[in-house]
């Protein structure tokens, strides 16, 4: 797939500022690579190697090696291994670093739940202590997650809501927020953690609910595809676009103290509702039959379109989340740009695009 920039180039003049983010790869790397591009930065990517190229979410900023005034760099190395960080961080010396890298998906924490705590929580140590030991100055932004409330008994979460996480991938994410403020408190290092509850886009990983929805939506449209089988429909979401979230992560950076802010819409919508309005923008729109594991979108054709599948059901549920970013607003001057329906419009479209 073709990625549309959302921050074009040509980039301006160089800042002068050094940026290294891990998990360039993903969706957050690489619309906060455009970003940081497009405000001036050199940019550094940890990428990690695999058998096949995994670098589509950034093919648009690439710039070859041996173009010598390129601005974006990428490096091997990988949250596992404390050596490749060190190296990196040694050579690149950044004024910046965004740890964004991740095994991301919850329902897959359960199983590798040893591995994700070796990337997702451990990752973080390795990449603080290794500025640490260099004497580096940079300053730290840490992804952390609203999976961290996972259990929470109070809606909206706010920075001061206790945490509660329900799955392997949240455990980890809850030591990697802790050593966060842990070496801002011990060592005055200048590090903040993201609490960013759930953002998305045409660049959004496949597996992920909301474009697991939108790619069927479109396949289903064109006939590639007969039936979209789902998990969980009543979970809730505060789902955001990752556009506007990769600026929020960005902005705390640049503030005089560092510190802990929730990034959300404030908006809560179930994954029925998602299904909804993205089958309703091809003209599909749903009627809902059955009850539990018989439970089947049908559409106005009277077509199965959408039925569970409990496969995809996990083995401890986060039902709902909703976000409350007033700190953010105030502090950071941070909004939201997009709202529900037109991220699930912009995902449609992007689907229907591709195909
Ligand atoms: P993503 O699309 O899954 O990207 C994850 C990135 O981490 C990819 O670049 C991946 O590389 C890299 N990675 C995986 N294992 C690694 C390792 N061992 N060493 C180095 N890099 C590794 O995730 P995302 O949605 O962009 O999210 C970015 C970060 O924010 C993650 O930490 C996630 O947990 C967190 N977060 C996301 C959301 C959200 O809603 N998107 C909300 C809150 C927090 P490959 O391309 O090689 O796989
Ligand atoms: N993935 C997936 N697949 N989820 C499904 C499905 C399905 O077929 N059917 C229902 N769901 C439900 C899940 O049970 C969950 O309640 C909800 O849809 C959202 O699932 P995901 O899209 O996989 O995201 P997530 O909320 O578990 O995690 C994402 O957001 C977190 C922030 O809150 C990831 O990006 C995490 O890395 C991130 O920290």
């Amino acid at each position: 797939m073709k990625c549309e920039p959302l921050f074009p180039p040509p980039w301006p003049q160089p800042n002068g500022r050094r940026a290294l983010i891990t998990g360039i790869t993903g969706q957050d790397g690489s619309y906060l690579a455009e970003l940081l591009l497009s405000k001036g930065y050199e940019v550094w990517g940890v990428v990690r190697r695999s058998s096949s190229i995994t670098t589509w979410r950034i093919d648009h900023l690439y710039e070859p090696p041996w173009q010598e005034d390129r601005r974006l760099n990428l490096v091997y190395g990988d949250l596992n291994d404390a050596s490749s960080l060190n190296r990196i961080l040694k050579t690149v010396r950044p004024d910046e670093v965004y740890n964004l890298g991740a095994q991301s998906h919850v329902k897959v924490s359960f199983e590798i739940p040893e591995y994700t705590a070796e990337v997702v929580g451990v990752g973080a140590v390795r990449v603080l202590e290794a500025m640490r030991e260099l004497g580096l100055e940079a300053r730290f932004y840490q992804a952390s997650s609203s999976e961290l409330y996972g259990g929470a008994r109070e809606a909206p979460q706010t920075e001061t809501t206790p945490f509660y996480p329900r799955s392997p991938y949240a455990a980890a994410k809850a030591y990697a927020f802790f050593i966060t403020r842990n070496y801002r408190e011990a060592y005055g290092m200048f590090a903040a953690n993201g609490i960013l509850f759930n953002h998305e886009s045409p660049r959004r990983g496949e597996t992920f609910v909301t474009r697991k929805i939108t790619q069927a939506v479109a396949r289903i449209h064109a006939g590639h595809q007969d039936t979209l089988f789902l998990g969980n429909l009543d979970a809730k979401r505060d789902w955001g676009f990752a556009g506007d979230y990769v600026q929020a992560m960005w902005l705390m950076l640049q503030t005089d103290e560092p510190d802990d802010f929730v990034i959300a819409t404030g908006e809560t919508h179930s994954v029925r509702e998602f299904c909804e309005l993205a089958f309703a923008r091809v003209k599909l729109p749903l009627t809902w039959r059955g009850q539990g594991l018989d439970e089947q979108g049908l559409g106005p054709d009277g077509r199965c379109l959408v039925r569970v599948d409990p496969r995809y059901f996990r083995p401890s549920e986060v039902e709902l989340l909703l976000g409350d970013a007033s700190k953010a607003r105030t502090r950071l001057g941070w909004e939201p740009t997009t709202r529900f329906a037109a991220l699930v419009e912009m995902m449609v479209e992007a689907d229907l695009k591709a195909l």
